[in-house]
């Protein structure tokens, strides 16, 4: 994977770099970091569906699951249950805030470190829980893991790879979300299958696992040369460079961070700055990205689809063997986007992706509401709950090598250093601000929105498709430090990128893109 593809942008440079090993080791022991939140996302489900958790932790919610006379679309509407996936949410909004500061004055590694302990502690919690309140506890304490690892490992793995493959190793960390969502799938198909409380205990309790892999990696790290700079160890800086490119030749670069960094460090306040008009398209894009990931509605899928799947009449374990599959199937797609973000773009897959999406949903809206109608009663035939399998494959696939992992890549890569930790908080609150709300409302907008539910997030696809199309320039093979000639020659952000950020005015940079 030897670089080789340069960038169209005007003005700017591109350093042609080979993959070093030292840098594929780093990141691949960096991308651990997604393994916590992939666990996580891949054991709720799972878990909540377990009868021994249900009859412990939310009886109630037990009692109607097996009612025979339930409405399909209601049978799992309980806001008490939801809140135990969501709750992990909201505490990983919070701490993101927090990991921003750490992330800047201490460095990268820290918080990835500080992430994989606090998760670990929640994983000791919730494996031993003995009442609904250490439950909470344990998924807060989790919450603050993912969003202490979900600020940094982005931005690390953006900033150590080489500019002409960012694509590909930030991406790692979408991979390592899905994998762990896998592994716990699988875990839980286990689980599931033991008698009494022990099978949700292992499968809570193994969280410790990927806790463990983090926190170690992060020990052995070493941090960007971005971040060295800001906290002024020049020369390490600079040798870490050289070895993380393999060459001595690292002058051009080098400079740039260095002129980055003196930049930086007019910015005293990165949470005020970020507000200024210059950053305006960060900001927006930033929020934006996160905004609309979530409403693709993927979650449904993450979360819930064990419950869909029974809600479609499938027995437990056909539907855990179902989310499994749908599960692999992201996997392997998100391989996809590993291998074209750098030679085909991230607009590309933004849209082809969006396009699968949205043809897919509507597919599955209008199959769900021809079977169970508005009533939500009704039996559906193997032939037709397969083919629902298919379309929400199809549906996964698209997500896996667009929104998912451009979802991380981008609000990572287009802010400069000096609003890039505050840029990466704010990416990540919005984010888990959206994953909280879906995963809360989404039993209760089934219940009541029914089938119209994958019309509501088939909207938001189209939309966001259409922000793409118009909103978003193409960042692939631009070095990170050199972004703002990429918003300066927008046809609208340009407006707000400054001449001397750049050195050139706006109507320059648009005539030499033409
Ligand atoms: C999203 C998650 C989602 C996961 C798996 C991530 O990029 O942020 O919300 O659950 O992909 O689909």
């Amino acid at each position: 994977m030897a670089g080789g593809f340069v960038s169209q942008t005007p003005g700017v440079r591109n350093y042609n770099y080979k993959l070093t090993p030292k840098v594929f080791v780093t990141c691949f022991i960096g991308a651990f970091g997604g393994l916590i939140f992939g666990y996580d996302l891949g054991i709720s489900g799972g878990v909540t569906q377990m009868e021994p958790f249900l009859e412990e932790f939310f009886p109630d919610v037990h009692r109607k699951m097996k009612s025979a006379h339930q409405n399909e679309y209601c049978r799992f509407d309980s806001q008490l249950l939801t809140l135990f996936t969501s709750s992990l949410y909201l505490a990983a909004l919070v701490s993101s805030l927090f990991a921003s500061t750490i992330t800047r004055v201490f460095g990268r590694k820290w918080s990835m470190f500080l992430g994989g302990f606090t998760f670990f502690i929640g994983s000791a919690f919730n494996g031993f829980a003995q009442n609904i309140a250490m439950l909470l506890i344990g998924r807060i304490l989790l919450g603050f893991g993912v969003g202490f690892a979900n600020q940094s490992v982005p931005v690390y793995l953006s900033e150590m790879a080489p500019p002409n493959l960012r694509g590909a190793f930030n991406n790692g960390f979408q991979v390592a979300i899905i994998f762990g969502i896998v592994v716990a799938t699988i875990i839980n198909y286990f689980t599931a299958q033991l008698k009494g409380n022990i099978g949700w205990r292992i499968s809570l309790g193994l969280a410790c696992v990927p806790a463990m892999m983090i926190m170690i990696g992060a020990l052995i790290l070493p941090d960007t040369p971005n971040s060295l700079i800001e906290r002024g160890f020049t020369d390490k800086a600079k040798q870490m460079l050289q070895s993380i490119r393999g060459t001595n030749e690292v002058d051009e670069e080098f400079q740039d961070l260095i002129d980055a960094s003196e930049e930086s460090k007019q910015v005293k306040h990165p949470w005020k700055n970020i507000l200024l008009p210059r950053y305006r398209p960060q900001l927006i894009i930033t929020c934006f990205i996160p905004f609309f990931q979530q409403l693709t509605g993927i979650n449904v899928i993450t979360f819930y689809a064990p419950v869909l799947f029974q809600t479609l009449g499938f027995g437990s374990k056909a539907s855990l063997l179902s989310a499994m599959v749908t599960g692999i199937i992201e996997l392997l797609c998100t391989f996809v986007s590993v291998f074209t973000v750098d030679r085909f773009g991230r607009r590309v897959l933004f849209l082809q992706g969006g396009i699968q999406m949205l043809i897919s949903q509507i597919a599955i809206g209008v199959m769900i509401g021809v079977k169970f109608g508005t009533v939500g009663t009704g039996d559906i035939g193997k032939t037709d709950a397969n083919l629902i399998v298919a379309l929400i494959c199809i549906y996964v696939a698209g997500f896996a090598w667009s929104w998912g992992p451009l979802g991380w890549l981008v609000p990572s890569e287009i802010s400069p250093l000096e609003i890039r930790s505050a840029a990466q908080a704010t990416n990540v609150a919005v984010n888990m601000f959206f994953t909280f709300l879906v995963a809360q409302l989404f039993l209760t907008m089934l219940c009541h929105m029914k089938f119209g539910l994958f019309f509501f997030f088939a909207v938001f696809v189209f939309i966001m498709t259409i922000f793409i199309y118009l909103m978003l320039p193409e960042t692939k093979n631009v070095p990170i430090e050199e972004m703002n000639r990429v918003w300066k020659a927008h046809w609208f952000w340009g407006r707000f990128i400054p001449d001397e950020a750049v050195g050139v005015s706006a109507a320059e940079m648009q005539q030499k893109s033409v």
